[in-house]
């Protein structure tokens, strides 16, 4: 009768080891019992970037990356981008559930009262040199605003929890549209509570001498969809910094600074302003033969907004992403880049290189060009992500600090180092 189990052999010493399988997974502690002597530490597994390590159990999102399945708590991306709000689907990722109509009442007016910032933290923004990239204005803001919230630290009171939760996603919006207004060297434009979410972080963003700023709806719609796409996708970079952070039982502040600050780099947030320079250096479609070959040799150059750890067939969200971008270009009038990355795409997905290497379009390689569109700034793209991302970073939070396996983490090391070597005064080195 099959067991649940691995029978490993340690050919070292011929010993034979019993090692429970549970979800398709063995407890990486369960090997330490396989030893050549008594007194060795025993047996680890060696996993650099956590290839092939699951670092918790989750039911928030799941990934079919071969089939290019996304859901958040078992709804498809693709109903939510056309159905929800992004203010709906943040609840349905902290809940687990959609919110009942009097849920969504509460949920929304909660976050919309949020919304304002103390004013003092004016000031860490006016400290910021005029071109001070946002994403650093972002990480320093959501550091500082954790300050005036003391009571934070009581991570294990659910009020006080949920309290920091909807002020957090609140004020997102309000600092990623004053670190703007910092940048093109405006008055910061307050939060207009009569404005959907989306629409008030564009009122934030673009208004001016107008006393009511009213959006387009199209393009108000769009950011929506962005935000709903962008809102959570398991144990990333980001997120897993969220968790790491978290488990030294810091404020959510504070763990969501850490989350952002691993955002910002280029591999992950940061992909989507560096499609939009990859496309402008490119220049024209007579140009992109060549720029395949240069990624292809391999000379430090990646096509950016292309490949996935987890995605090894179309990443859906790219997907949902090209078809909404049709819709903005309608409005705000086609991006002359369209043409040069759909092209990009199909020259990329026939060759070899890409194919064999499961390289297709992620959720970065269009939303730049929606941004672009949309009049934001090139350094304002991953602010972009980490706005509608922090609902997902909390969630994922939330889980962890429930979570009775979870503990501080603390990975091992496989020591490579010097050993035992004793002090040499300066005149002997
Ligand atoms: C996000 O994890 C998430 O869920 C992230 C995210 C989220 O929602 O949180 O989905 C958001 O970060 C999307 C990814 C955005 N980043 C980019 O678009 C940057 C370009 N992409 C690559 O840097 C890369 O594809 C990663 C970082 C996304 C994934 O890297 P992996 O899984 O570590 O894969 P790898 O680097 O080991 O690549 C495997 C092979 C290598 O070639 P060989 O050494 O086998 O010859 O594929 C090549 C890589 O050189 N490769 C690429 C490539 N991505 C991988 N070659 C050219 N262009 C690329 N973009």
């Amino acid at each position: 009768m099959p067991t649940n189990s691995l029978t490993i052999t340690d050919n070292r010493t011929g010993k034979t080891y019993e090692v429970p399988i549970n979800e398709d997974t063995i407890r990486a502690t369960d090997l330490r019992k396989i030893k050549v002597d008594d007194d060795d530490f025993g047996m680890m597994t060696y996993d650099p970037a956590f290839m092939n390590t699951a670092a918790c159990r989750s039911a928030i999102t799941f990934i079919d990356g071969d089939k290019g399945i996304l859901e958040y708590r078992g709804y498809p991306i693709e109903q939510l981008a056309e159905k929800s709000t992004y203010l709906e689907t943040a609840w349905l990722l902290l809940h687990g559930e959609l919110p009942t109509k009097d849920e969504l009442t509460v949920w929304t007016n909660t976050i919309t009262y949020h919304t304002f910032i103390n004013e003092n933290l004016k000031f860490v923004l006016d400290s910021f040199r005029y071109n001070a990239h946002p994403m650093g204005m972002l990480i320093a803001m959501i550091s500082a605003l954790g300050t005036f919230y003391p009571e934070a630290k009581n991570i294990f009171d659910e009020d006080v929890r949920n309290r920091q939760i909807e002020r957090l996603i609140a004020k997102m919006i309000t600092i990623a549209g004053f670190g703007y207004r910092h940048m093109v060297g405006m008055p910061y434009a307050y939060p207009d509570n009569e404005l959907s979410y989306p629409a008030n972080f564009l009122n934030m963003m673009y208004r001016t001498t107008e006393l009511k700023y009213e959006p387009d709806p199209a393009l108000v719609h769009a950011l929506d969809v962005l935000f709903i796409l962008h809102a959570d996708h398991e144990q990333n970079c980001s997120t897993s910094t969220m968790r790491v952070a978290g488990s030294s039982h810091v404020d959510p502040y504070s763990s969501v600074a850490a989350a952002c600050a691993a955002l910002y780099g280029p591999l992950h947030g940061g992909a989507n302003e560096q499609v939009i320079r990859m496309l402008t250096e490119i220049g024209s479609k007579q140009n992109i033969p060549a720029f395949i070959e240069k990624v292809k040799k391999g000379e430090g150059v990646k096509l950016m907004g292309f490949g996935h750890r987890v995605y090894k067939n179309f990443d859906p969200r790219a997907t949902i992403i090209k078809k909404a971008a049709y819709g903005v270009f309608e409005v705000t009038g086609m991006s002359p880049l369209l043409e040069i990355a759909v092209e990009l795409e199909r020259i990329a997905l026939a060759d070899e290189y890409f194919v064999k290497r499961k390289l297709y379009p992620n959720v970065d390689f269009y939303s730049g060009l929606i941004y672009q569109a949309m009049k934001f700034p090139m350094d304002m793209f991953p602010v972009l992500f980490a706005i509608p991302r922090v609902s997902g970073w909390l969630a994922q939070w939330c889980e962890m600090l429930n979570d009775p396996d979870q503990k501080i983490a603390r990975p091992r090391q496989i020591f490579t180092g010097s050993r035992k070597r004793d002090y040499k005064e300066i005149g002997q080195r």
